[in-house]
């Protein structure tokens, strides 16, 4: 008898940046057509993803604070035998961010999965003593290091690498008083990449990137799916948007838009479907039929919006 070959599944589970669409105290005018029930834009929660190769055993990348929504909207991820059951076997995280890590104060009900990050990463967790509600002997808590390959889980093989990036905002006045500094663009553990492999399938998953690099741009080459931070529209629109004095780079998250953006960067680069995810409520991007949206679709580009499914 012949079994029809696994597929590799990924369910975009939340697709906003940090704060989330529209964001709970934010009038700025995307956020302002949402709170008026425009019907040219949606809501978003924040990011994470979810990936299979069997439809059966699942891994999140990343865990938003509304992880218990996200997992209510995924049939595919509810508990389907005994008393107490997940399909969610392993958690991979891409940095220490809130909109990034919080969810896994609500993943606490004794239920065993494997919590992958970074050295750095888990240091940050271990700092913090709520995510110690992640229990010893229930979550292992393993450190992958840069570079390595592992079984992400049953058929689905991840390999992370370092992307341009920061330390997590929360983390940034100790740091700044300690060492007088703060780099927004370093590669290291602080933010990473995610390749996913499944047979002949490649998928990257960079939802937080500060800058293009030639060894990033050579990884991507030939991907079937990227998805890519795509926070902001362009550097300063925290500014005009009138609510915040940071720009883009400041944030750690290169723009779309302009001589530096990603569409600049990728578009000579061959990939399947190009995505942005990690859409920051302020970014234009959101609003369908926005000359914005137009520009970044004539490009090549997709965005993405929560519950959005690829089967590859
Ligand atoms: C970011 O991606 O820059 C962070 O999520 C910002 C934040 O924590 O609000
Ligand atoms: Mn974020
Ligand atoms: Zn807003």
């Amino acid at each position: 008898m012949l079994t029809s070959p696994s597929r590799f599944r990924l369910v975009v589970l939340g697709s906003a940046a940090g704060g989330g669409f529209p964001q709970w105290n934010c009038r700025c005018p995307v956020c302002s057509l949402a709170w008026a029930g425009d019907e040219r834009v949606r809501r978003r929660t924040q990011a994470s993803i979810a990936v299979s190769a069997d439809g059966l055993n699942w891994a999140l990348i990343n865990c938003a604070p509304e992880i218990l929504s996200q997992i209510q909207a995924v049939p595919a991820l509810h508990p389907r035998e005994g008393s107490r059951h997940s399909p969610v076997n392993a958690v991979l995280l891409t940095n220490a961010d809130i909109d990034h890590v919080a969810g896994l104060l609500s993943l606490r009900e004794a239920q065993p999965f494997t919590l992958l990050a970074t050295p750095a990463v888990h240091e940050v967790l271990r700092s913090s003593s709520a995510f110690d509600v992640l229990a010893e002997g229930v979550v292992t808590r393993r450190p992958v290091a840069l570079g390595e390959s592992f079984e992400l889980v049953e058929g689905v093989t991840a390999t992370i690498f370092p992307v341009p990036g920061k330390i997590a905002l929360y983390l940034e006045a100790r740091e700044e008083a300690e060492t007088g500094s703060l780099a927004t663009d370093i590669e290291g553990e602080q933010t990473i990449g995610v390749e996913l492999r499944a047979g002949d399938v490649r998928v990257l998953y960079i939802p937080g990137c500060a800058a293009m690099t030639d060894a990033l741009r050579d990884r991507l080459e030939g991907a079937d799916v990227v998805l890519f931070d795509g926070t902001l529209w362009q550097d300063d629109e925290m500014i005009i948007s009138g609510v915040g004095t940071k720009t883009g780079a400041r944030m750690g998250h290169m723009s779309i838009s302009g001589e530096n953006g990603s569409i600049e960067a990728l578009r000579q680069v061959n990939v399947g479907r190009k995505i942005y995810v990690h859409i920051n409520n302020t970014n234009p991007v959101l609003v369908d039929g926005s000359k914005e949206r137009i520009t970044a679709n004539k490009a090549g580009w997709e965005i993405a919006q929560d519950g959005m499914e690829i089967a590859l």
